[in-house]
């Protein structure tokens, strides 16, 4: 769907809408394994309402991640985030847990060597890089963002559909 019909209906969208579904990111260097991973993500039981490759600047970057700014890891966080394109996917899975912690929940931990074996962090992290080494020597990232929150579905949903509607 165009990222402009898709907008008009996403404007449509309740509270009770953005519980069933999350904001994810294909990291830029997971990339490569885009269409493994779009199957990997289906397999799982969600549903893609929106997929769009696209090129952060480095203003939405720090912007998408205002809150990490300051961090160690804030800076390197956002060359990362706009070495390549990213796959901004809207996802969505109805259940008694809400959608952004179902999706959570396939990622694993934040930092791939934490990941249980079976999470996509796990998973794509040693395919790609060998192992989550990686990651903690900062050469790769952890592959996957996920929103985590409903509010942060909502914001982040926002500023990425709206960032690439204007572009
Ligand atoms: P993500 O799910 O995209 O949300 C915030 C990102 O910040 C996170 O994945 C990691 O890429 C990065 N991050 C969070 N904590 C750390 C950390 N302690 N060291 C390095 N990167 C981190």
């Amino acid at each position: 769907m165009e990222t402009k019909d898709f907008l008009k209906k996403f404007k449509g969208f309740s509270v009770q809408d953005f519980e069933d579904l999350t904001y994810a990111m294909i990291k830029p260097d997971a990339v490569s394994a885009k269409n493994e991973i779009i199957r990997d993500i289906k397999s799982r039981g969600f549903g893609i309402l929106f997929q769009h490759e696209y090129q952060f600047s480095k203003e939405l970057a720090e912007n998408f991640y205002s809150e990490h700014k300051g961090k160690g890891f804030y800076d390197r966080l956002v060359d990362q985030m706009t070495a390549g394109p990213v796959v901004v996917l809207i996802l969505k899975k109805k259940g008694i847990i809400p959608c952004y912690q179902l999706w959570r929940d396939e990622l694993g931990a934040t930092n791939p060597a934490n990941a249980i074996e079976g999470t996509l962090r796990n998973t794509y992290t040693q395919k790609l890089f060998g192992g989550p080494e990686a990651y903690a020597e900062g050469r790769a990232t952890n592959c996957f963002h996920g929103a985590d929150s409903v509010a942060s579905v909502i914001r982040e949903s926002n500023l990425v559909l709206y960032d690439i509607a204007m572009s």
